[in-house]
């Protein structure tokens, strides 16, 4: 395996791929945001190493030992290297340590997000610019910071893959978190264009509610989970990440070549169809008007 710096040189890499069977069988992935088992990117790196992938975590700060834990509840117990992304010394020193574990890196799962509390839950009118930069630069800008940080070991045809909320609409309660995660597109959008060259795909999956630990601390969350609750075409387990680490894995495999800018949705198909009133577009034969 060769591994092209940014500025187009080629090395080795230290360490040879995983000879396993799997969707992802030999992959080297960096997976950010394992919190807790409840975490979107807890189910993305289980799956990944179900499917043959090679694993390297981050975490910092005080979640760190809350990561570690985690990790151990894997199929494997990964390596968890520290990043903030909102730290110019973690990013700078990212590209060593993940080298140093894993010699290069055929994909990168980006499932970070954080707005503070004034941000959200409906204070949108009055939410000030230093709460509003805070959700920007963690859950939108550094989205194109961990590409760059890790750009010097993905070789060409790599896989990146970050987790979305549809930001085509406004969202009870999401407010500046929902602005952030249409900055978060447009970022992908264009690390889409600037990577095409190498063949870097940059995509996103759009995932319904989820009852993570960043999701119930949304004030309001209830009235998200309501809606995921009743409303898609196909129902969805707000309890479940599996679907929408599986759209991940498929992401990350060599499956979808020519995909990139995308925003592929993990969402019971609700973006697609017109939200009614009642609980149900469509009453089951059987026991309707009662399941409406
Ligand atoms: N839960 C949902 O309903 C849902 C739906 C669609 C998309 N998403 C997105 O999925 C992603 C993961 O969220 P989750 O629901 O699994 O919640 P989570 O709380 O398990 O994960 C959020 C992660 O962000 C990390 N993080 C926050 N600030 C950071 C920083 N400065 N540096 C590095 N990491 C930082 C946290 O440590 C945590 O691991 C987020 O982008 C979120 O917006 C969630």
């Amino acid at each position: 395996m060769t591994v092209h710096t940014v500025a187009g040189s080629v090395a080795e890499s230290a360490v040879p791929a995983t000879g396993r069977s799997g969707l992802l069988a030999g992959k080297r992935l960096l997976v950010t945001g394992v919190l807790t088992k409840s975490s979107i990117a807890y189910h993305v790196a289980q799956i990944a190493q179900q499917e043959g992938a090679q694993l390297v975590l981050t975490s910092f700060g005080r979640a760190m030992p809350i990561t570690e834990a985690t990790a151990r509840e894997l199929p494997q117990r990964p390596p968890v290297l520290r990043l903030d992304v909102t730290s110019s010394e973690d990013l700078a020193g990212l590209a060593d340590a993940v080298h140093g574990e894993l010699g290069a890196l055929d994909g990168i799962v980006h499932s970070i997000a954080f707005a503070p509390q004034g941000a959200l839950g409906g204070a949108f009118l009055d939410t000030p610019w230093p709460d509003v930069a805070t959700a920007l630069e963690i859950s939108a800008y550094s989205f194109k910071a961990l590409v760059t940080a890790c750009l010097p070991l993905m070789p060409d045809g790599a896989s990146v893959v970050g987790l979305d909320f549809d930001a085509g609409q406004a969202w009870p309660s999401y407010d500046w978190m929902g602005v952030s995660k249409a900055a978060l597109e447009a970022v992908t959008r264009y690390l889409a264009l600037y990577l095409g060259e190498r063949r870097i795909r940059v995509n996103l999956v759009a995932a319904g509610f989820l009852r993570s630990l960043a999701a119930r601390s949304i004030p309001g969350s209830a009235r998200l989970e309501e809606i995921w609750r009743t409303k898609p075409p196909i129902a969805w387990d707000v309890n479940d990440p599996g679907p929408t680490a599986k759209a991940c894995a498929v992401l990350l495999s060599d499956w979808l070549p020519s995909t990139t800018g995308e925003i592929l949705h993990a969402d019971g198909g609700l973006h697609a169809v017109v939200v009614l009133t009642g609980a149900r577009a469509i009453r089951c034969p059987s026991c309707a008007p009662s399941c409406a």
